[in-house]
């Protein structure tokens, strides 16, 4: 693929690229309406609207990947559109129907189709599916309109440092969601309570951290912006939450550690569990599959340590995944979607 844009795919850190269009949807009097493509980087909304007062937003992450064989696969998006219609009921807000959300994600791709990074890069075009409360209300209430929005930005790898073991932070003196909360659910507000313990273990040297359940503090719940897992045993080992965000990539990961042989447990992880695992990650769209290379728990003083290199089982899941993602291998879940016309 010519790179008419100029960018530096192999460098591109995961932030915000600007690219060419987005497409919008408004939903008025009880029904949505048609989509609309622009360019502008920038939206119209009333002052009073409930996603900016009272936190009715969420959103959705999700990749387009262009293959060795020149297509554009998308993965799972169907999960994602019944994560997205998960969250609006969660937080009463207007569904999108699966339908309008593939016609809006494939509109969005195709029409930027220059900043699909190039097979072998490392980086994929990263969609934002984005829904909220467009309309006023000053009492907490849900609002009548919502707009849905997605646009794409080319990324690089979540963690600067790649596939490479990152050391992470256990964080005991702040919780990102309650046991009965929005943690199972993709709104804003579950990142705003994560941003000022993950800066911190930024500023501290860690690459992201580690939350505990909100109830107890005794158990492993989401790992930032992705779940953990840990191996020992032949076995995948992931907690089970109601606090935690059913990750589509972890769902992946479950079904290929069953194929390359391993067993799958997803049961409550208690902390004292992190001594007994040989390899650890954190997993999700952004962060494919970050191995961990140490723990630090910052309350305590413990270290929990898995290594400076990617585990053997990390590692062929890692391979295995992204080889279906770029269709490198057999498809036999059919996890993928093929962009027609890109
Ligand atoms: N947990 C949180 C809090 C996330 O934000 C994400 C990212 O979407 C994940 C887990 C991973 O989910 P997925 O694999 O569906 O991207
Ligand atoms: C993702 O993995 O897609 C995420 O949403 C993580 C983060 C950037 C919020």
């Amino acid at each position: 693929m010519e790179n008419n844009k100029n960018i530096d795919w192999k460098n591109l850190p995961f932030g915000y690229y600007p690219t060419d269009y987005n497409v919008r949807c408004y939903y008025r009097d009880g029904k949505w309406g048609a989509l609309e493509v622009t360019s502008s980087e920038y939206i119209s909304i009333h002052m009073a609207a409930t996603a900016l007062h009272y936190g009715q937003e969420a959103f959705e992450g999700m990749k387009a990947y262009r293959g060795k064989d020149g297509k554009v696969r998308l993965f799972r998006w169907e999960e994602n559109a019944k994560r997205m219609r998960k969250s609006a009921e969660g937080i009463m807000m207007a569904e999108v129907p699966d339908e309008l959300f593939y016609e809006a994600i494939t509109r969005a791709v195709k029409m930027n189709a220059d900043y699909i990074p190039p097979f072998g890069t490392g980086a994929a075009l990263y969609l934002r599916p984005l829904l909220f409360g467009s309309g006023p209300q000053v009492g907490v209430k849900p609002a009548e309109e919502y707009m849905f929005m997605v646009f794409v930005t080319p990324v690089g790898p979540y963690f600067k440092e790649g596939f490479k073991p990152v050391p992470i932070e256990l964080v005991r003196d702040y919780d990102r969601a309650a046991p009965q909360g929005t943690g199972h659910i993709k709104v804003g507000g579950n990142y705003a309570a994560s941003m000022r313990p993950a800066d911190r273990a930024h500023q501290e040297g860690f690459a992201s951290i580690l939350f505990l359940d909100s109830k107890e503090r005794k158990y492993i719940d989401e790992a930032g912006p992705a779940n953990f897992f840990g191996i020992k045993n032949k076995k995948y080992i992931t907690p089970q939450s109601s606090s935690i965000l059913p990750s589509i990539t972890n769902m992946s990961l479950e079904q290929i550690a069953m194929d390359i042989g391993l067993t799958v447990e997803r049961r409550p992880v208690a902390v004292d569990e992190l001594d007994t695992f040989e390899e650890a990650g954190a997993c999700g769209t952004a962060a494919i599959i970050s191995p961990i290379g140490r723990i630090f728990d910052r309350s305590t003083g413990k270290e929990y340590g898995y290594g400076p290199i990617a585990g053997p089982f990390s590692t062929e899941m890692y391979i295995h995944l992204r080889a279906i993602q770029e269709g490198e291998i057999e498809d036999k879940h059919n996890w993928t979607s093929v962009v027609e016309g890109v």
